[in-house]
């Protein structure tokens, strides 16, 4: 049995209502101006191919059109539009001059300091000519890799678009990354230039970038040398946009300003047309093993599913819609819902340097009211945040303007999803919780907000041409009302093309738990509809705020610590952030006595916590560091995650009789009460 609950005014009867039973259809206003209706999903499934091929004509400009759809012929890797050739730069940019619609603005930026800088579509097409010249002469050429560590400044999207432009596969990594980090990746990829800037601005100051690329590239100015020590990189060269004005080291003949580069070049430059399966980008992506995973994408599919899901999903009106992804460039989100699709659907966005804190904790909405921001995407950890903070702030300012709002990177409990929908929203918006990947490009499963009664705290169903299912151990469907592992039976178009220089771990990773088909590695159920409830990772990847992170890789940077001889770190559930780091470790003996000393307890935590943040970044940093003297194993030596999550969530220790000294966890459990150092 289930209840329609109608727009407008909160319901007493909702709050009688179990979470599975809430209904939130789209008003008759919304379903009658909705871009597409319910009939989009049997066009889809009668004609899988046929529904494809056809977004692929009419929402991209093809140089060359293409006659074949799908070849699966070499599976798991697809080709799609395979004898097609198109440009993504000319696709985000060109084309919509070309069609006279270079005065639309493209991009709202607003600083975190309150600068501000608004591109029209022409005007991105002059900076992105400039840029692809610039790469051009410095040496870059089509499918050379550039790595791009910026903080979200304009420069970030006309940057990755001029390596689109020239056929360049770029590999942006996260600003919150260290040096390591970024060398790794660097390295991994070959990358031959890097492009960077003095630093950007964070919580009220200026923090910077450029240090960690000299530490990572071993420039002159570093008397430490190359991470390393090998001292062969394969960069030539570093592209540095002047953001924040601070004094940078500079390695002449290495270093080049971005702004002296860009002047001194044509504002006019021909995109280079590749093959729909020209690489277009890596961006690393955190595995259940410490190394990360480069994942690739290719042009015609990504920018095709991008593009019709960024329409549909948030129906998009191009002319009229203001749209902001909080997302930074250094994710996924930010690759397809910032840079590529918005732009190749020719709309409106906003894009925002900073924290939503600064100056004050309801920036976000002075932003939304300043703009007019109609389409809103972000995190259920943000709208837990500002559930946090209270209402009366978001309550300050106009949000009258919003009509469509989306969720994406961890699961949406339905608390913040309702709450999301009455501050937010005004009871009156659809929430869309979509689920995706890195892997997967672009959104797979998530309601169509003019279509779907919405269910608070799922992503109910596979999008149009998609398709997905929740499966038991033998890969075989699980009846309504069960769980089991989320699956992608069918190729999609933006599907990721492969592990970038290790196409075996690909195969392993994806394809081999269930033969034939992809796994996600995340555990779903369906409920008594059919609708699709995500559940979490069923694998070592945590998920922080949205942000993934691999136990392992925390692991590694943990015993790469002299004090260090064993660590484990879990997932546990947090209030805010979705998941929190939490690390058990074991000291080395010349360290054990230490920790019992006054005070030392703290500064060891401390001490690690900081050794992670510099291995890996700050957002990897442990929030709890629990000292131990044994880790629960298996017989066979296999650390038993699952118990240390119940610790670390104090939950009543579950089932320990595969422990090989059940006594461990006994110890471990009295050790919880004086935990030897937490976050701030
Ligand atoms: C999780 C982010 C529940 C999931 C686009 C997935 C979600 C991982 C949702 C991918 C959602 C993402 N509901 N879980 N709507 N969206 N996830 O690669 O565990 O950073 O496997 O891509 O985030 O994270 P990634």
């Amino acid at each position: 049995m289930t209840h329609d609950v109608s727009n407008g005014g909160s319901s007493p009867a909702l709050e009688n209502l179990s979470v599975e039973e809430r209904r939130f259809p789209p008003s008759a206003e919304f379903a009658a101006q909705a871009n597409v209706g319910s009939e989009i999903y049997a066009w889809a499934s009668a004609d899988r191919l046929g529904f494809w091929a056809e977004q692929a004509r009419t929402l991209l400009s093809w140089q060359t059109p293409f006659t074949e759809v799908l070849d699966w012929s070499a599976a798991p890797v697809a080709r799609w539009f395979g004898d097609g050739r198109l440009n993504a730069c000319h696709n985000a940019v060109d084309r919509h001059v070309e069609a006279g619609r270079g005065d639309r603005v493209a991009l709202h930026f607003e600083g975190e300091p309150g600068d501000t800088r608004t591109l029209t579509y022409a005007e991105l097409q002059r900076e992105v000519s400039r840029a692809a010249n610039a790469l051009v002469r410095l040496g870059v050429t089509t499918g050379d890799r550039v790595a791009i560590y910026l903080p979200m400044i304009p420069e970030a999207v006309i940057a990755m678009l001029a390596c689109a432009r020239i056929g360049a596969v770029h590999s942006v990594v996260f600003g919150g990354f260290s040096a390591e980090a970024l060398r790794s990746r660097i390295d991994d990829a070959g990358a031959v230039l890097v492009i960077t800037a003095d630093g950007g601005f964070r919580r009220g100051t200026p923090s910077a970038l450029k240090p960690a690329v000299d530490e990572a590239l071993g420039g002159e100015q570093d008397a430490l040398g190359p991470i390393d020590g090998s001292g062969a990189h394969t960069v030539r060269h570093v592209l540095v946009v002047r953001r924040t004005g601070a004094d940078v080291a500079w390695t002449a003949g290495r270093d080049v300003w971005w702004h002296e580069a860009l002047e001194a070049e044509s504002d006019e430059h021909e995109p280079v047309w590749v093959e729909s399966e020209h690489p277009l980008f890596i961006l690393y992506t955190s595995g259940t093993t410490g190394k990360p995973k480069g994942i690739f994408h290719t042009t015609g599919g990504y920018l095709t599913q991008t593009a019709y899901t960024h329409l549909n999903v948030f129906d998009l009106k191009p002319e009229t819609d203001v749209y902001w992804c909080t997302a930074d460039v250094g994710w996924v989100t930010g690759h397809s819902y910032i840079v590529y699709a918005p732009l190749v659907n020719g709309a409106t966005q906003v894009i925002y340097e900073g924290t939503p804190d600064t100056p004050h904790k309801g920036r976000w909405w002075e932003i939304v009211a300043k703009y007019g921001v109609t389409i809103l995407y972000t995190a259920p950890t943000a709208i837990r945040t500002c559930m946090k903070w209270g209402e009366d702030i978001p309550g300050q300012f106009d949000l009258s303007s919003l009509r469509v709002l989306g969720s994406v990177g961890e699961p949406i409990n339905p608390e913040a999803w309702m709450w999301y929908r009455r501050v937010i929203g005004g009871e009156r918006t659809p929430v869309v919780d979509t689920w995706w990947q890195t892997e997967t490009g672009g959104i797979m499963i998530s309601p169509l907000p003019g279509v779907t009664a919405a269910k608070p705290g799922s992503a109910q169903t596979p999008l149009p041409g998609i398709a997905a299912d929740v499966v038991d151990e033998e890969a075989r469907p699980v009846p309504n009302g069960s769980g089991g592992y989320l699956v992608l039976t069918e190729p999609w178009p933006a599907m990721l093309r492969g592990i970038w220089g290790d196409q075996q771990r690909f195969v392993d990773t994806y394809w081999s738990r269930f033969p034939g088909i992809y796994f996600a590695g995340d555990g779903a159920k369906k409920d008594a509809d059919g609708d699709i409830w995500l559940l979490g990772r069923v694998d070592d990847v945590m998920n922080i705020s949205g942000h993934r992170l691999s136990t392992t890789e925390i692991e590694s940077a943990l015993v790469s610590h002299p004090m260090v001889a064993e660590a484990a770190v879990v997932g546990a559930s947090d209030e805010t952030t979705g998941q929190a780091v939490v690390a058990f470790v074991i000291l080395r003996a010349e360290y054990r006595e230490r920790v019992d000393e006054p005070g030392e307890g703290a500064d060891v935590a401390a001490t690690l916590r900081a050794h992670v943040a510099k291995e890996i970044g700050p957002i990897a940093k442990p929030r709890t560091i629990l000292v131990v003297q044994e880790l629960p194993k298996t017989r066979s030596g296999k650390i038993m995650r699952r118990l240390l999550r119940d610790v670390a969530e104090h939950r009543t220790v579950g089932d320990v009789t595969t422990l090989a000294d059940s006594t461990v966890m006994d110890l471990i459990s009295a050790g919880l009460n004086q935990p030897t150092g937490s976050a701030d």
